[in-house]
């Protein structure tokens, strides 16, 4: 009798549809992936099967599961009797280290989790602006409270169009402060802002679409936001919460050489840890409680552990070679999965970027918009999804058309060429079916 399905019934009498997270249950496999264990790259299921890990905590472990960095600043936190709710030094050396890293950030404030990182800087930017609106991108994902969970109640593409909630029980009326037009349009923001900027507090954006699989900005696209916000007053706002870390130290605004007004970091900034971050210029921060008079509080904020733990993760991504070691397995992966795709003949596309990447099925030109990553396959992603886990390599569903999968730095060159053998049997079988 499997362990994982013992321990998934038995979870499923207590534990709400018998996770900790909805987006927890992968599709591909009808139930979560319960794990014993993990090390590097890999992490082994309560029936001690062994996978490679191409979700990597869904970006968060981008170091690795269990590096040794990170848990020798844990155990000493730990050691210390982690004191939560107060600060010690190692928060005044993080946030000096990340605001020397990451290009915007002046002041930053630790937080829990990309949602509420994504919550209060939208919070701080009408606070900051006195205008209520937010510009936002269709299709982008800023987590899961209720001022950002909308899409496009009609067809795909729309300027500013009717939009509905993503999930029931959303406050009604939050649509009203939400202006949504399509991502990479340059002459719908001329459009958009010189319709709607008097009344715009901010406009959030994923600066790399990784939720979308892998969608980059173009040139013209982004300049012409920041040029937009700039001369209007609308705070640019930043969601790297999935970028961060991913391509360079300094994330997106450091790869596409655009500075925010803010931003937020979340997954890897915690190297593992419940850590997300919020900041940007010093005089939109200076506004925050005890400065100034908008709030951001919480128990757990900057608990000892995690900005220990985080503090672990930011030093080893500014150490030498981490990125060229991350790039260096990206040019094995990335065209060595597109090679096996063209090989069996099943057409699909596979766009990364740095540690991250997409998968489009049934296409095979470059993708730039959400229209085209809507057309993506995505019952052959389910299929393909389900060989690769059982010949060992795990790729997370998240429900929605395309999804993000990505590698960590423990990752060698021949652990790439591993999961390449095993994605070659797992295509092969998927050819084999179609
Ligand atoms: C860009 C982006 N923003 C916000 C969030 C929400 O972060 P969390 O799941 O930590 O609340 C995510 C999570 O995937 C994300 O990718």
């Amino acid at each position: 009798m499997s362990l994982v399905q013992t321990q998934y019934d038995r979870a499923l009498l207590s534990l709400a549809g018998g996770v900790s997270s909805s987006t927890r249950l992968n599709k591909a496999i009808n139930r979560p992936m319960l794990i014993d264990r993990a090390e590097g790259c890999r992490v082994w299921d309560l029936d001690g099967k062994e996978y490679i890990d191409l979700c990597c905590s869904h970006g968060a472990t981008l170091l690795g599961h269990g590096d040794a960095r990170v848990q020798a600043a844990v155990e000493k936190a730990l050691s210390r009797g982690a004191p939560c709710s107060y600060e010690n030094e190692t928060h005044a050396e993080l946030a000096a280290l990340l605001c020397e890293t990451v290009p915007c950030l002046e002041r930053v404030r630790f937080t829990g989790s990309g949602t509420e990182a994504t919550g209060h800087c939208i919070r701080l930017a009408r606070a900051c602006t006195g205008r209520t609106k937010l510009l936002r991108f269709e299709g982008n994902f800023h987590g899961y409270h209720d001022q950002v969970m909308f899409m496009s109640a009609g067809e795909i593409g729309l300027v500013n169009g009717p939009l509905k909630p993503i999930s029931t029980g959303v406050t009604p009326g939050m649509d009203q402060h939400l202006i949504q037009i399509p991502y990479n349009r340059p002459g719908v923001l001329e459009e958009i802002f010189a319709r709607h900027a008097h009344e715009m507090a901010a406009a959030i954006l994923e600066p790399i679409w990784f939720n979308a699989g892998c969608i980059l900005p173009t040139m013209e696209f982004i300049t012409t936001l920041r040029r937009l916000t700039e001369k209007h007053g609308v705070i640019l706002l930043f969601d790297e919460v999935l970028s961060a870390f991913r391509m360079c130290p300094g994330g997106a605004q450091e790869y596409l050489l655009i500075t925010p007004d803010l931003c937020t970091l979340g997954k890897a900034v915690g190297g593992g840890y419940p850590l997300s971050v919020f900041g940007g210029r010093k005089d939109l921060m200076d506004r925050l409680m005890p400065i100034g008079d908008c709030q951001h509080s919480g128990t757990y904020n900057g608990h000892p552990v995690v900005v220990a733990a985080g503090l672990a993760a930011v030093k080893a991504y500014r150490s030498p070679g981490f990125y060229e070691h991350i790039h260096a397995v990206a040019a094995r992966l990335f065209p060595g999965l597109q090679a096996i795709f063209d090989r069996h003949g099943i057409k699909a596309r596979v766009q990364g970027l740095g540690a991250r990447f997409g998968v489009y099925f049934g296409l095979n030109e470059k993708i730039t918009s959400y229209d085209q990553a809507q057309q993506h396959d995505r019952g052959q992603m389910l299929r393909f999804i389900a060989a690769a886990i059982a010949n060992g390599v795990y790729f997370h569903d998240y429900g929605g058309a395309a999804c993000h999968h990505g590698f960590c730095g423990a990752m060698s060159e021949g652990d790439a060429e591993e999961a390449l053998i095993r994605l070659d049997l797992a295509v092969s079988a998927l050819a084999s079916r179609t």
